[in-house]
């Protein structure tokens, strides 16, 4: 099975996490796609959808799926989105497409994550990916030298501008052994709105797919 099969499956999959009547949190990404493909199909027997980028919005939208507003919303039983690497904890780098404060976002509204991942996501410690950090433009060169003092390489994305207008830094060189505090960190740089790191966000389940089927990770 090639990696888009994957994918496909694992998007499948992830139907039967949906609850019957209920919002679902909808992530973003290729793997995300499949999941909202899958989800069209039984739209009828869902209230609608919170989404985490205008991508998956638009495609939400396209198959005649509801889409409401984060802020309309108290609560949502399932969040189901990708990520860029996950570990054998359920702690994800996320932002590979740019849609990682909006997610942190949609997750904080969820009773569970359900992580959608093909099978080459799964890492013993992140950083090998290079990590998202979505930051104020003016900010850039005083976080960049923050990073650099860690030992690693922030680079600004080229040509991308998130959907809250603002900048990517992707980050190379890190070894992220405690997702926990390295996140907590981060997060008080002045000028960050969101790193990547999803540890208080982590996923509670993973469907990680393979060439022998979907492997379920419970966390
Ligand atoms: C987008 C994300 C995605 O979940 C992550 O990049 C994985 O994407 P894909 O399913 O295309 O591999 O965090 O911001």
């Amino acid at each position: 099975m090639n990696q888009d099969e994957l994918k496909t499956l694992v998007g499948r999959a992830a139907l039967e996490y949906v609850i019957e009547g209920s919002i679902v949190g909808v992530g973003t990404g290729s793997t995300v796609n499949c999941f909202i493909d899958a989800l069209a199909g039984i739209k009828e027997r869902i209230a609608g959808a919170v989404s985490s980028s205008v991508k998956s919005t638009e495609r939400l939208r396209g198959h005649g799926i509801r889409v409401f507003e984060a802020g309309a919303v108290e609560s949502l039983p399932v969040y189901i989105d990708g990520a860029d690497e996950i570990d054998h904890q359920g702690f994800m780098i996320k932002g590979g497409g740019a849609a990682l404060t909006r997610e942190k976002i949609v997750a904080d509204l969820a009773e569970r994550f359900v992580c959608i991942a093909d099978a080459s996501k799964l890492v013993d410690v992140l950083g090998r990916f290079p990590l998202p950090v979505e930051v104020l433009p003016m900010a850039v060169g005083q976080i960049q030298r923050r990073f650099a003092k860690l030992g690693a390489t922030a680079t600004v994305r080229e040509g991308v501008i998130t959907d809250n207008g603002q900048l990517i830094l992707d980050v190379q060189g890190l070894r992220i052994t405690d997702p926990l505090a390295f996140e907590t960190d981060v997060n008080q740089w002045p000028g960050v709105v969101t790193v990547g790191v999803f540890a208080r966000h982590k996923a509670g389940v993973c469907l990680l797919g393979t060439p022998e089927g979907v492997k379920t990770l419970r966390f």
